[in-house]
């Protein structure tokens, strides 16, 4: 490169400094028109979301809270009636909702199989392994339908189950796990 050339290599590399620095679109936005100037619309700017009317309840009820330190075995809930009788529809639709919520844990019989599943495994390796459900034939409806909700130490609660899908996945636990004298 000759001396001749220096300063005009400056100039290029001093315009193209700015250029890729992005200034030239903000010296005045007559210049170009830029997408990210256009009015736009937010409709919820600064709006708090409305809150339900005072007193109002949610379809289908509100479950009373059980305070207990071990909500299933509470006498509130031991005493629950199951309000949903065993229907084939009721069972099938709590076979449904145990294999996406339990059978990851106790297995699709109920049995669990840890090495099947990687969360059953895990739980396993810590020193919690999800229990094969034999001893459901000797719990009520109110006690398996309250852990379903509260869980307890080791199993995760399930509060999202809605209350009736609870009541369909007793039904069905009923069915999938007799009592030893083969009832
Ligand atoms: C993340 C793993 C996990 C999931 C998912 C899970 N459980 Fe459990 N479950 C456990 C563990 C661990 C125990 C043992 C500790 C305890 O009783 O809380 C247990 C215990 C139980 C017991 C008591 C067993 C006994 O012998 O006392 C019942 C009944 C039960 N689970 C039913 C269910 C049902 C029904 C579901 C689905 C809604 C479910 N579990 C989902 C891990 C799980």
């Amino acid at each position: 490169m000759s001396r001749a050339s220096w300063p005009r290599a400056g100039l290029v590399l001093a315009v193209s400094g700015i250029l890729s620095a992005g200034c030239w679109e903000q010296v005045s936005p007559e210049w170009f028109a830029q997408m990210k100037w256009q009015p736009s619309v937010q409709p919820l700017d600064g709006v708090e979301p409305k809150l339900p009317a005072e007193g109002t309840i949610p379809l289908g009820g509100i479950e009373p809270r059980i305070d207990h330190p071990a909500p299933a075995f509470s006498p509130q809930a031991m005493l629950l009636q199951n309000p949903v009788p065993a229907t084939t529809e009721s069972i099938e639709r709590g076979a449904y909702v145990y294999g996406i919520y339990c059978t990851v844990c106790h297995g699709a019989d109920g049995m669990s199989n840890p090495q099947e599943f990687p969360v059953a495994r895990r739980l396993t390796e810590s020193g919690m392994p999800p229990p094969p459900l034999v001893a459901v034939p000797a719990y009520t409806d109110g006690f398996l339908f309250t852990k379903i909700r509260y869980g307890k130490p080791g199993m995760p609660g399930y509060p999202q189950i809605p209350p009736r899908d609870r009541w369909h996945v007793v039904n069905y636990l009923r069915t999938l796990i007799k009592g030893a004298g083969g009832g």
